[in-house]
């Protein structure tokens, strides 16, 4: 299709009611909102049904606002749902994974028996450690089987995992392991970037360093090559793991024993241990999966490009889809200029059925052109998928357009690591979609937009997303912290979760996402908060003040732009250099981790205050968007904003 063909696409009604022959065929047929309707709880009960208990429950939910317990008295394994309960009814050689490694040739294909042997060695492996049920396990590992596999091995046991992203920097790392209070780090001697070998374990002994309580760091060798090692607490992956019998005995354990806890970025600078248990979890990330993606486990190839280290990465990378049986690709890479038709080729050759990715990602490939496309055969796309941060109508009928020639689906999928599972989207056989919209709870899930007083906003207006209703993978609480949970989630409406994000309820009464209204910034559909680069930035010794904003970026979605005054004494020949500034972001770098590196710093000598001492941050948005200022007229001094304005003209932006 040409651009202009896309253009006019663009300008049409804008509705894509599903093609009759799947929704005919689909998993989810409209009667499926009735149901939920009819009896939410029944409803919820129904589908917790489909994972494997070893006692069923005796009360479906507890609700003491804002503690949710759900499936009580209910015990089941984590793992044996995800790996053995397919193997036992004979899917043994069912491919769980296609892995593709990021360097040359390197595939691996792991079945369903694979996994389990797999993961039984490193159940043995890591309670030969003494790891037992409730001891929490931090695992910084790049994308590889072994992360999955630690993973499962953790829920066999019922040790609660804590996945770190990668891209943190020891520092994050060390604050993770210790506010879990990790005894036992799983990583890897290094990682493939582009297919270059870039070192890991130096980060974790840096923040090992610092957490006395860690007795235990486990290696896989990913890379090769020399790697610092602490006699007595580093141990080879394959010495631990390799010769662990290939069976161990499951136990059940209680629905709402902790299954992880993933820390993501909140309004303040440190960051919070979402808690999430296993019966509810387990239920409504398979449910999503098998809906919003319409999976048929026979036949689809299913690929989800987040990466692992993030909530999108547990949900439906290893627990939706290991529950369900489905056949997923895991690649190691991410798409690289170098390698442009790399994505296309993946799908052609794994024959890929079902594509979730993000909006950035999406916007990216766009950039690169659908001429790319045009070599490969992508027929077989049939569903895809967008998460992680709102997506423009234009990538949105791009995707559509070009990746799923006109044909597929797009489910734009609205979540939260604190939901667990996807929220708010359509159902592929059952939804009209439009461009942009996320359009409608899913069945079992109440959600709302209401105003500043919690009212339901009318047909057309915009407000808060609020849930209203308890929901099954929702997060139990902050690690350690219910007066937080309750502060940060609770508060702003009583006894109702509030979201952090803006929406609007269009004529027809479909949502919209419209991003955060907080200080959380979504770069690439990573979380970062304000406060934490600040935080970071202030902490440099050269810094007096800092103010961080998201600034809209075409293709991340929000860049980070941080506004930076020097301490008094410091020369200002230094300060407002290359280097100053380079120095501050590698700094950032090393706090936080690369992802929260600003795309530009201003070094200023003041930044705009209200006459009440208040960093104005809102018209350092206007700046950094290059908009007209707003209401400046509680401003201490306006000359200071002229100069920040004639600043931001001068510099480019940084990478
Ligand atoms: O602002 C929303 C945005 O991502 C936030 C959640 O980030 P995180 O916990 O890292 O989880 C990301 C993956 C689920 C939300 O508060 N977000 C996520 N999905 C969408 C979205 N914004 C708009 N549209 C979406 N589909």
């Amino acid at each position: 299709m040409s651009e202009t063909a896309l253009d006019a696409l663009l300008h049409e009604t804008r509705r894509f009611p599903p093609p009759e022959t799947l929704a005919r065929d689909a998993n989810a047929q409209p009667a499926l909102y009735d149901e939920a309707a009819a009896d939410r709880i029944a409803f919820w009960e129904k589908q917790a049904d489909w994972l494997r208990w070893d006692r069923r429950w005796t009360t479906a939910l507890e609700w003491d606002p804002p503690f949710a317990k759900w499936f009580v008295g209910g015990r089941l394994n984590a793992c044996v749902n995800a790996v053995d309960r397919h193997v036992e009814a004979g899917f043994g050689d069912k491919v769980a994974y296609h892995w593709i490694g990021d360097g040359e040739n390197e595939t691996r294909t792991i079945t369903y028996a694979d996994l389990q042997r797999l993961v039984c060695q490193a159940a043995n492996g890591l309670a030969e450690l003494g790891v037992q049920a409730g001891d929490r396990v931090a695992i910084y590992m790049p994308m590889i089987p072994e992360t999955v596999v630690t993973i499962l091995a953790c829920a066999r046991l019922g040790a609660p995992h804590n996945v770190v992203f990668c891209g943190f920097s020891a520092d994050a790392l060390r604050g993770r392991i210790l506010d879990a209070d990790a005894r036992v780090v799983v990583t890897t001697d290094g990682q493939f970037r582009r297919g270059s070998p870039t070192p890991v374990k130096p980060a974790v002994d840096e923040a090992v360093d610092g957490c006395p309580d860690v007795r235990s760091v486990v290696v896989v060798r990913r890379t090769g090559g020399d790697v610092a090692w602490t006699d007595g607490r580093d141990v080879w992956w394959h010495d631990l793991v390799d010769g662990q019998p290939d069976s161990h005995d499951p136990e059940a354990f209680d629905a709402e024993q902790p299954l992880f806890m993933m820390y993501t970025s909140g309004t303040t600078a440190r960051p919070k241990g979402i808690l999430h248990t296993t019966g509810g979890y387990l239920t409504q990330v398979a449910f999503t999966h098998r809906m919003v993606f319409d999976l048929k486990p026979d036949t689809d190839v299913y690929w989800c490009a987040a990466d692992i280290g993030w909530i999108t990465g547990h949900s439906y990378i290893v627990y939706g889809p290991l529950c369900n049986g489905a056949t997923s690709v895991i690649y190691e890479g991410t798409p690289h200029p170098a390698d442009q038709d790399r994505w296309w080729k993946l799908i052609e050759h794994y024959k890929v059925s079902i594509l979730y990715t993000a909006p950035t990602t999406i916007r990216t490939l766009m950039k690169w052109g659908h001429e790319l496309l045009e070599p490969y055969d992508l027929t077989s796309l049939r569903v895809l998928g967008s998460v992680g941060e709102p997506i423009n109508p234009e990538a949105w009928m791009w995707y559509r357009t070009y990746v799923g020639g006109g044909r597929t689906p797009v489910v734009d999928t609205w979540w939260q690591t604190e939901t667990g599972a996807i929220m708010i989207s359509p159902l592929p056989g059952v939804t009209t979609t439009k461009p942009g919209a996320a359009m409608q709870p899913l069945p079992g899930i109440s959600a709302d937009v209401v105003d500043n007083d919690g009212e339901p906003v009318p047909a057309g207006g915009g407000g808060y997303l609020v849930l209203t209703e308890p929901w099954p993978s929702m997060l139990r609480g902050i690690w350690g912290d219910d007066e937080r949970y309750r502060e940060t989630y609770w508060s702003r409406f009583p006894d109702i979760y509030f979201a952090g994000d803006g929406a609007k309820r269009d004529e027809d009464g479909d949502l919209w996402l419209l991003g955060r209204v907080d200080d959380v910034m979504n770069v690439s559909g990573h979380r970062i908060s304000t406060t934490e680069v600040e935080h970071a930035l202030v902490g440099h010794p050269m810094v007096a003040e800092a103010a961080v904003v998201g600034a809209t970026d075409a293709t991340t979605g929000q860049a980070i732009v941080a506004f930076v005054t020097p301490r008094g004494s410091v020369a200002a020949d230094v300060s407002s250099g290359d280097e100053f500034v380079q120095a501050l972001r590698n700094h950032v770098a090393k706090e936080i981790g690369p992802i929260a590196k600003p795309r530009q710093i201003l070094v200023t000598p003041e930044l705009p205050k209200t006459r009440s001492g208040k960093i104005m941050r809102r018209l350092l948005k206007d700046i950094a968007e290059h908009r007209e200022l707003g209401d400046v007229t509680t401003l201490l001094d306006p000359s200071v904003t002229d100069a920040i304005r004639g600043r931001m003209s001068e510099s480019g932006s940084e990478d």
